[in-house]
């Protein structure tokens, strides 16, 4: 249904106090009432937010309770990549995406380097960063000689919480004092890297950072003025390395019209301009994504984290560039991507998100880094069927195709004219108007 336009009236908007002590039925009805006049209006949206509840009253508990304030669900398709091999091994890839192209683009390139000997990954380490970032207004000299002498109380005042995490394997791998003055006046860091196993590690390592900031506090007294303590999204050194190759005349394709070495000099131009120009960057690595936010998506991960970390990685070297590369040696093309990600396998919405849960299951529960490497290979293989799509036959045809379905739902097109029109375009390239077009053609006429 079609939410009306009196939903949202400007001059209504005032603030609701006491909204987020409210049942969930009262608080769909105060923002009816509050944005919405009309009784009949009311009920047809009211009806609308309901109807995507869930059915489970328990499982639709745990879904109002991930965030604050939750009237409703906000429905997202469940898409796999059926087979996908990396490493030598079989995966079903789940992915959580609303673009219609971009599973399909996944699942082609799966199947194209499949019968290339198939994906490859490593992880190349997974150290997590966090900081205490505060200001010391005595002598330098005296804060960074005590802290040397006192460092190892840092790691015993956090026994308790690295307890639990050193049996699994992880814990505070390292503590050091930085002197942060020349970029700020009296500016300084505590920074920690830590290894968090199958965990994301952000309760962990956020609580072990506010542990070290109250000690700091206690050992500097007036000194010292405590900023903030959080961990770091940037993690250039949790990450993980994907590529597939093979010689480049199994890259002969008689459905391209050039060469396997052709392709593979055009894809590589394709990268290269990736790492030179910056608005190519951005779409080229906002491709990448495609395929990595899925399966972030769908395993319960926090995808805002993974980008930003990416986004950070793309311009280490002061120019925003690619994420993944392109290489033709010796008579063998290479593809590659190298991404940092922090990836939990365990923990947060991990195992309490049914779908999450379900994900994981799929994947035969991986630990985090096979996770990362999962993640960077979709990422790779949706970049892959990207820039092939782009360097021979253009974007928009195989879009546009997968498209199609979305521009019949939205002219209420019925299953029998869906067909009829799938099948006109089958070799014509779809655009809205064409296809509109066509529909009123073949109401017109049935
Ligand atoms: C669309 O979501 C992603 C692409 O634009 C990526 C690219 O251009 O490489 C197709």
């Amino acid at each position: 249904m079609q939410v009306p336009d009196s939903f949202i009236d400007e001059n209504k908007l005032a603030p609701l106090r006491g909204f987020s002590k409210l049942t969930k039925d009262e608080k769909i009805e105060r923002i009816l009432s509050h944005y919405l006049a009309d009784g009949d209006e009311r009920d047809a949206v009211q009806t609308l937010i309901k109807s995507f509840w869930h059915r489970d009253e328990s499982l639709q508990k745990i879904f109002d309770e991930f965030s604050e304030n939750t009237i409703s669900n906000f429905y997202f398709p469940f898409g796999v990549v059926p087979h996908f091999v990396l490493n030598n091994k079989s995966y079903c890839v789940p992915l959580v995406i609303e673009e219609s192209s971009v599973v399909a683009a996944c699942a082609r390139s799966a199947n194209f380097w499949q019968k290339r000997g198939g994906f490859f990954a490593r992880i190349i380490d997974t150290e997590k960063i966090g900081q205490v970032h505060f200001e010391w207004f005595g002598d330098k000299e005296i804060l960074i000689n005590s802290f040397n002498e006192i460092k190892k109380f840092f790691f015993l005042h956090v026994s308790d919480h690295t307890a639990n995490m050193e049996k699994r394997g992880g814990g505070v791998r390292t503590l050091e004092l930085l002197d942060k003055t020349d970029l700020m006046p009296n500016y300084f860091q505590l920074k920690g890297t830590f290894e968090t196993c199958d965990a994301m590690g952000a309760n962990f390592i956020n609580t072990v950072l506010e542990a070290w900031a109250k000690l700091l506090k206690e050992f500097f007294a007036e000194d010292l003025n405590i900023i903030m303590s959080i961990l770091s999204n940037y993690t250039p050194n949790s990450r993980v390395e994907a590529w597939v190759e093979c010689p480049v005349t199994d890259l002969d394709d008689p459905n391209l019209e050039m060469s396997g070495t052709e392709f593979a000099q055009k894809i590589i131009k394709a990268v290269t301009i990736a790492k030179v120009d910056v608005h190519r960057a951005t779409t080229h690595n906002k491709g990448i994504f495609n395929g990595i936010d899925a399966v972030v998506m769908s395993t319960g991960n926090d995808f805002r984290a993974v980008e930003a970390c990416g986004h950070t990685y793309a311009s280490r070297t002061g120019q925003y560039q690619s994420l993944t590369h392109a290489e033709l040696k010796d008579g063998v093309f290479k593809f590659w991507i190298d991404i940092p990600m922090s990836l939990g396998t365990v923990g947060g919405l991990t195992s309490l998100h049914p779908l999450s849960k379900l994900s994981l299951s799929l994947l035969k529960n991986p630990t985090a880094s096979e996770l990362m490497m999962i993640a960077a290979s979709i990422g790779l293989a949706q970049n892959f069927g990207a820039l092939r799509s782009l360097v021979t036959s253009g974007i928009q045809k195989g879009h546009m195709k997968m498209h199609l379905v979305n521009i019949l739902n939205s002219l209420n097109a019925t299953d029998a004219e869906k067909e009829m029109v799938k099948k006109h375009f089958t070799t014509k390239t779809v655009s809205f108007k064409d296809v509109r077009d066509y529909m009123q053609e073949l109401r017109q006429y049935h």
